[in-house]
């Protein structure tokens, strides 16, 4: 079953326990949570009380995607607001190896996220290292963008690299994942689907999460 992680970006702030308690009795696996910080992405969001508050309530794991520039600053501080997998850009590490070490170090899983025009190629080299690779299928900062199609190629490469190195790294792909999208990117190797809107602006948001497990 394709693990669903429920971005929620996309949620009712102003009911985030009834909308975290609706992801707890779901089918879905993590919690995506999107840390931005007005620098790296030309958007803002959650910061570490809301992860805190989140983590209060949430019965499965916090997958945290951070949009944000020198997370280094910051990873203690998230392990103690909660996470459970941290994520960090590529392009916001100048010293990756570093960062994920730490990450690793304070105890929780690591991931790393690639911009859309960022190639796959470039993780050669830490790919041994990491537990999850998050690909992006919007340009990050915002929930409701269109799916950028050269996702699913992209996907297809990352899977031959894990494959080729004999990895353990999972694949989640973040930014317009709905079931005809979604189904494009298990078929070419996704093992996670993160999803904001699909989820949220649906009438039955559960039974939108069984469809995205189901494929
Ligand atoms: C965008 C965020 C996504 C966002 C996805 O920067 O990383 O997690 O919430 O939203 P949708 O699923 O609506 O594209
Ligand atoms: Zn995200």
């Amino acid at each position: 079953m394709t693990i669903v992680s429920p971005s929620l970006l996309a949620s009712d702030f102003a009911n985030l326990q009834s909308e975290v308690e609706m992801i707890n009795n779901s089918n879905a696996d993590w919690f995506h949570v999107d840390v931005m910080d007005g620098n790296f992405v030309p958007n803002l969001s959650f910061g570490l009380p809301a992860v805190k508050a989140v983590a209060k309530h949430a019965k499965k794991p916090l997958d945290i995607h951070l949009m944000i520039q020198n997370p280094d600053l910051y990873i203690d501080a998230f392990k103690d607001a909660g996470a459970d997998y941290l994520t960090v850009h590529y392009e916001a590490c100048t010293h990756l190896h570093r960062t994920i070490k730490a990450i690793k170090a304070a105890g929780m899983k690591a991931g790393v996220a690639l911009n859309p025009h960022t190639p796959v190629e470039l993780l050669n080299e830490i790919i041994n290292d990491l537990d999850l690779v998050l690909i992006m299928s919007v340009n990050p900062g915002f929930g409701g963008q269109k799916f950028i199609e050269a996702a699913i190629n992209k996907t297809k490469k990352l899977k031959d690299l894990i494959v080729n190195k004999g990895a353990n790294t999972l694949i989640e792909i973040d930014g317009g994942v709905n079931a005809e999208t979604g189904k494009k990117l298990v078929d070419a190797g996704a093992d996670a689907l993160v999803a904001g809107s699909y989820v949220f602006n649906s009438s039955n948001p559960s039974d939108t999460i069984d469809i995205l497990k189901k494929l």
